[in-house]
């Protein structure tokens, strides 16, 4: 049995019908920039994640950028955000000329260790990105009271959290602004790129909009120095196709997170992923177990670390991920450097002695294959076998103890 780690394929055969006459539609209509389709959707988006406003791009990194430079982020700016994300997030930061400080996370979420947050703190500090990683909500209620106490902008990365909540609200509606992904492995993917800013503060939605046009707010005035990312009609035509099944989706999500948590056995190996509270309502993005890395050590340079532990395949986690590739079950590694280790920012200095989780972390995680339409058999295939291998894996390291 072959199993991929995502696939649209099985979406597809169920709604491909719909998205073909939307697309047909937008095609025959001409519309091609702007108008219903868009504005359709920012509506839809709006009641979903419970903003008044929307404003849709081309990219969630897109959005990330528009919202750093809502807030005239810039040069010599520091914004507080965790190491262990998509790239994009810090990315960002770095576009608008800003300076990403990293701060570690919390080994059994993934998700920032708020407690470290004030340490971080200084004069140029003027935002906090938390990320919402793999579905999992952040606590907003203690990220909400130092930003209040410290005056700094909550941006949320919700890239991969649609849909996710923290109490009782959205997540992306509880910060001063949140940035979405439509990437097709998000919860809510198009058939290609696609971005979102969400906002309920008016002021804020009109520059957002006036930035994502070349900084205008009527044709042929330039208010600032912009961009062109504008959500594609074809994108959003799909979107407003797939937006109706979204908790559907999210439902079965929620449901296939709990049968591997019922199906995959104890081991002293295996750490399952933990929510972050009873107030998170996690949307499982991604189901990211951990295989203990014992022998992980950070005092070596982290490329160097990552070439002969991990690519090497010294790592019980990548024991695992061949093992299962062996049989056609096929995982993913989320994220296996950190973000500081990049060699993007190879000339930025980052305390890695303060990002000892988020190294650890990097060569113990795998992402098991997670999409709405997994079935229960498969899922079975997959918590059997991985069972068999780590306890075959326990046995030789017992072995050769
Ligand atoms: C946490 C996170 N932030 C930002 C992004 C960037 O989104 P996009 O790929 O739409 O630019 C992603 C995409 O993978 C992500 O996972």
């Amino acid at each position: 049995m072959k199993i991929p780690p995502f696939t649209l394929e099985r979406q597809y055969s169920e709604i491909g019908h719909d998205i073909e006459n939307a697309v047909l539609n937008v095609l025959q209509k001409g519309q091609y920039i702007g108008g219903y389709e868009i504005a359709k959707f920012e509506d839809s988006f709006a009641s979903l994640i419970g903003v008044t406003d929307v404003i849709s791009c081309n990219s969630g990194t897109d959005a990330l950028v528009l919202a750093l430079r809502a807030f005239d982020i810039g040069h010599g700016d520091e914004v507080i955000t965790p190491s262990f994300s998509f790239f994009a997030t810090a990315e960002a930061i770095s576009l608008v000329g800003a300076n990403p400080v990293f701060v570690d996370i919390n080994p059994d979420t993934f998700l920032l260790n708020i407690n470290q947050i004030e340490s971080r703190i200084n004069s140029r500090t003027k935002a906090i990105i938390p990320v919402h990683l793999f579905g999992n909500a952040v606590d907003m209620t203690k990220l909400k009271l130092i930003a209040k106490k410290h005056n700094l902008k909550i941006i949320e990365d919700c890239a991969q959290a649609t849909g996710s909540m923290w109490g009782s609200n959205n997540v992306g509606s509880i910060g001063d602004i949140g940035c979405f992904s439509f990437f097709p492995t998000k919860n809510l993917g198009c058939a290609g790129d696609g971005g979102a800013v969400t906002t309920s503060d008016q002021s804020l939605a009109q520059k957002i909009r006036e930035l994502a046009v070349h900084g205008s707010p009527k044709r042929y005035s330039h208010n600032h120095i912009g961009y062109n990312t504008r959500l594609d009609v074809i994108q959003a035509a799909i979107l407003n196709v797939k937006i109706k099944s979204i908790k559907k989706w999210i439902k079965a999500r929620q449901k296939i997170a709990d049968n591997y948590i019922q199906l995959i056995d104890k081991n002293a190996l295996l750490r399952l992923p933990q929510t972050n509270s009873e107030l998170s309502c996690n949307t499982w993005n991604q189901f990211v177990i951990k295989v203990q890395n014992e022998n992980f050590s950070n005092t070596k340079n982290y490329l160097e670390l990552f070439e002969t532990d991990v690519i090497k395949n010294k790592t019980s986690r990548n024991f695992l991920k061949s093992e299962l590739l062996k049989i056609g079950i096929n995982t993913i590694i989320y994220y296996p450097i950190p973000i500081h280790a990049q060699l993007a920012y190879k000339d930025k200095f980052f305390d890695k002695d303060l990002l000892l989780n988020t190294e650890k972390v990097c060569t113990e995680v795998l992402s098991l294959p997670m999409f709405p339409e997994i079935t229960f058999e498969e899922q079975l295939h997959i918590s059997e076998n991985l069972n068999l291998i780590l306890k075959k894996y326990d046995q030789i390291a017992q072995i050769s103890a």
